[in-house]
């Protein structure tokens, strides 16, 4: 049962925060690593971030997994791109059947990216890589929402500073 994995996950990622005080990139390190050690289906977990340097481009964050080439996506290319463009979660089931895919892994089967907002600003995203067909669901974009959420209070803190 995922939901109590992802109660658990939220529950200790909580707890790191409010002990840690982390800089928001710690804390994206530690979301990959948490779901990375708990989550079988999630075979790479990673964060993409808006460039604050060029525009409509994402940056690789932190991630956990295998290494990739794709450091920066413009908006609109592959999933994570598209994602940036309209601000909406995408969940592909069988990422051989997209067009406007980037592939990272030959072993990739599906995908999910969610959105991180800050306030109404859309500022970087989450993206997991499964290795099973059609791994992801609304259950999954409901606890990616929330990973995302506390992240982008501890950017919002970082902020004010
Ligand atoms: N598959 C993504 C690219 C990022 S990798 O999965 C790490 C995409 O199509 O945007």
């Amino acid at each position: 049962m995922s939901e109590i994995i992802f109660k658990n996950i939220l529950k200790e990622f909580e707890t790191f925060l409010q002990s840690q005080k982390p800089s928001s990139t710690q804390a994206m390190k530690k979301a990959c690593e948490l779901i990375d050690q708990n989550l079988d289906y999630y075979n790479w977990t990673g964060f993409y971030m808006v460039s604050q340097t060029e525009e409509r481009m994402l940056e690789l964050g932190p991630y956990v997994g295998s290494k990739t080439e794709h450091t920066k996506i413009p908006f609109g290319k592959g999933i994570c791109g598209q994602t940036a463009e309209s601000q909406d979660t995408f969940i592909i089931d069988d990422v051989n059947q997209e067009d406007n895919y980037i592939a990272c892994n030959i072993d990739v089967k599906s995908e999910i990216v969610v959105p991180m907002f800050l306030e109404e600003d859309m500022i970087g995203q989450i993206d997991i890589d499964s290795n099973k067909p059609a791994a992801f669901g609304k259950t999954d974009e409901i606890f990616l929402s929330q990973i995302c959420l506390l992240i982008s209070q501890v950017i919002k803190n970082e902020k004010n500073v």
